[in-house]
């Protein structure tokens, strides 16, 4: 898989070191022990399976052979409340990637969801790691479901996930997937860097099944229900409830057809 990555990869620093696995508990917190001992910008771990994948809110994610389980650690020169615009930023890349590399184009529910017809197709975890108010390194974690058949789902997932192959019905080569993925990334993560975000944010704008819609955003405890205005310039969701306009920085949104 290593060298099926790097074969063709032309990126500067995204996968320049790759640290392959069969199988972890988790990539993030393998990119966590390595960055902690000094791993560059731009390693990317990825593991066949992990036994303990999380997701966000402290939930388990279920990481069977045949998906991506990958981690990215980057040290960015952003202040620790810009950590949310590398999710977004993740986000874009893996849709634009799916779109090339499998024709198949998901959309994005705020913040770091990519779905398929309403199902769950992969997920960021962010994880920033801080020195006073800037971040001191990253680690990105992405997973989706790509080859994965809905036997393979455990049985609680199996109504709200689905996998490029369901949707699909083709098999994906995964170490391109992935190449495309890093050099996907690492033009938008270039961009971003010279120019700002704003074009990763028209980017995720476009994609989102978010924006426009009733939605109930639970934060923090709380249940809000309102119209999901927009994505302001950190990255924050705006909506409209009762008159006024809430930010929201996390949390979960629910459609309201869901609810
Ligand atoms: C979510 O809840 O939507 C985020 C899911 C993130 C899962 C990925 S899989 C690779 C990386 N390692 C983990 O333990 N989690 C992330």
């Amino acid at each position: 898989m290593k060298a099926a990555i790097k074969n063709g990869l032309t990126t500067k620093t995204m996968g320049r070191e790759i640290f392959h696995y069969h199988s972890l508990e988790s990539t993030n917190n393998t990119a966590r022990q390595l960055a902690e001992n000094g791993a560059e910008h731009g390693t990317l771990v990825i593991a066949a399976r992990q036994a303990a994948g999380r997701g966000r809110g402290g939930r388990r994610w279920s990481s069977p052979e045949g998906g991506i389980w990958l981690s990215l650690i980057l040290r960015p020169q952003l202040l620790f409340v810009q950590a949310s615009l590398i999710t977004l930023l993740t986000a874009v890349a893996a849709a634009e990637t799916t779109r090339e590399v499998c024709c198949f184009m998901p959309d994005i529910k705020w913040p770091n969801d990519l779905l398929a017809g309403g199902k769950k197709l992969a997920g960021v975890l962010t994880e920033a790691f801080a020195a006073n108010d800037g971040i001191r390194y990253l680690v990105v974690g992405l997973g989706i479901n790509v080859n994965i058949k809905r036997k393979d789902f455990p049985p609680e997932l199996r109504q709200q996930a689905t996998s490029i192959l369901i949707e699909t019905g083709k098999q994906t080569d995964r170490a391109l997937w992935v190449r495309s993925f890093l050099m996907v990334f690492e033009q938008l993560y270039d961009e971003a860097a010279a120019d700002g975000f704003a074009a990763v944010l028209d980017r995720w704008r476009r994609y989102s099944s978010t924006l426009g819609k009733d939605v109930l955003v639970c934060s923090s405890g709380r249940r809000i229900r309102g119209k999901a205005l927009d994505i302001d310039r950190q990255g924050a969701l705006l909506v409209e409830t009762e008159g006024s306009i809430r930010r929201f920085w996390a949390g979960e949104v629910i459609f309201e057809q869901e609810c």
